[in-house]
């Protein structure tokens, strides 16, 4: 028997998420996730060659069926791979320290700006090689893929120096390439001023455009360029310099706009043409409708407004207003410590206002386009990579009602079966 052909047979629903690879769901359409009920998925090697009702696919696939492996899938939904679009995956160390100090009233910007924060996540980072921040990543992407996770966006920022800087990207290449999950890298030289430069900030970004993007760019160690365009952090000026440097040399856009305070950021990102703004707590409606005109994503993280005790993104009006929504656990050590993109999934319907249907979607195809991977990944099409996901609900609601649980029974990756029964195999 051969094991080219896997069959995926007969599930309750299979949610395809289909009809938007080419551009992200928005309004309404984030709602219509074309579904298949007693729906088969037929994957040749890495490949999804056909999906519909069992029947058809029985019908017209008889001989290929009948040499492929067959996983059942009765009682159960297949989802497209999750796709994680904004995460600091690589980094050392952790700081429950400031949790604690934040849960007795220090703020997230104060425990930053006395040194702590990204500075001390920064000085971990730095302080530990290759091989420390490999197998720290490692147990944090484990348990994204448990949790049905195929790919994932990960970003610098905590070296702060171009040789600290490249250490993690080149982290971030090495799992990609060993790890069965996708890795996608953001430059984000720009993620904090750096203590030593606390009085001439304008001197760092001079060597983030002059220095940092270039090299990055030329050893193509990322696709996207992040700046935290915040309010004691970077300025919206900065900002707008450092993302078009790395336009310049080819690094797509994104941002961290409008988390603490409102500074503008959407506004920066309609203007820039990002491919995403990221958080958006506290964007205006100016910014939105621009973010809208412009087809810039909404990446957004409540797990960060739940962790940070804020009050999150508006994402019901955002997806009214038109905004293309994607969500993510903005994974790292201060203001989001998950790695449960179905906790954020949870937080989307219970603390945003999105339905179940929105979540998923915004966990699919729009966080693909998120991150430039839609013509990929993203939705269960002929054509696409065979990232599937088998959870143990009768049907897509239930994985959000029944909150707080993974469901994962079975991850699909390329075509191979890696996570069985909630095990990695
Ligand atoms: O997306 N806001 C900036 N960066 C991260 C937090 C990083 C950290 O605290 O270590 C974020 O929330
Ligand atoms: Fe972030």
């Amino acid at each position: 028997m051969s094991q080219t052909y896997l069959y995926i047979q007969n599930a309750n629903e299979v949610i395809t998420v289909a009809g938007y690879s080419e551009k992200p769901a928005t309004k309404e359409r984030m709602n219509e996730l074309s579904i298949i009920k007693k729906g088969s998925v037929l994957v040749k090697g890495d490949r999804i060659i056909a999906v519909g009702p069992d029947k058809d696919l029985q019908n017209q696939f008889a001989s290929e069926i009948s040499e492929a492996k067959t996983i059942q899938a009765a009682g159960k939904i297949v989802t497209p791979g999750f796709v994680d679009p904004h995460t600091h995956l690589v980094f050392a160390g952790s700081r429950e320290n400031e949790f604690n100090m934040r849960l007795q009233g220090k703020t997230y910007m104060d425990i930053m700006n006395a040194g702590g924060g990204i500075h001390a996540t920064t000085r971990a980072t730095q302080e530990a090689d290759e091989n420390q921040l490999f197998s720290e990543s490692v147990k944090r992407l484990n348990r994204f893929l448990l949790q049905g996770v195929t790919t994932i966006e990960a970003k610098s920022g905590y070296g702060l120096t171009l040789e600290h800087e490249i250490k993690q990207l080149e982290v971030a290449k090495q799992l990609d390439e060993e790890h069965v999950v996708d890795i996608v890298s953001t430059f984000m030289g720009a993620h904090a001023v750096p203590v030593e430069f606390k009085e001439n900030p304008d001197a760092f970004v001079d060597i983030v455009i002059n220095e940092m993007i270039p090299k990055v760019a030329e050893l193509g160690l990322a696709e996207f360029n992040d700046v935290f365009c915040e309010h004691g952090v970077f300025t919206p000026e900065q900002s707008k310099k450092i993302l078009e440097a790395g336009l310049k040399h080819g690094l797509l856009p994104k941002i961290h706009a409008d988390e603490i305070e409102p500074y503008e950021g959407a506004e920066l990102a309609a203007e820039v043409g990002a491919i995403s703004a990221d958080h958006l707590l506290k964007a205006s409606e100016k910014g939105m409708e621009q973010m809208a005109d412009q087809g810039v994503i909404g990446v957004l993280l409540p797990g960060t407004a739940f962790f940070l005790m804020a009050e999150s993104a508006n994402g019901r009006k955002m997806i009214d207003t038109g905004v293309p929504v994607a969500l993510s656990t903005d994974c790292n050590p201060g203001s989001s410590p998950t790695v449960s993109l179905p906790l954020i999934m949870n937080l989307g319907c219970l603390k945003m206002g999105m339905t179940p249907a929105e979540v998923l979607t915004a966990t699919t195809i729009n966080a693909a386009h998120a991150i430039n991977r839609a013509e990929e990944i993203g939705s269960i099409e002929v054509g696409k990579k065979a990232d599937l996901v088998l959870l143990d609900v009768p049907n897509y609601m239930q994985m959000q009602y029944l909150y707080g649980v993974n469901h994962t029974s079975k991850v699909i990756k390329a075509g191979k079966l890696v996570v069985e029964n909630g095990r990695l195999i």
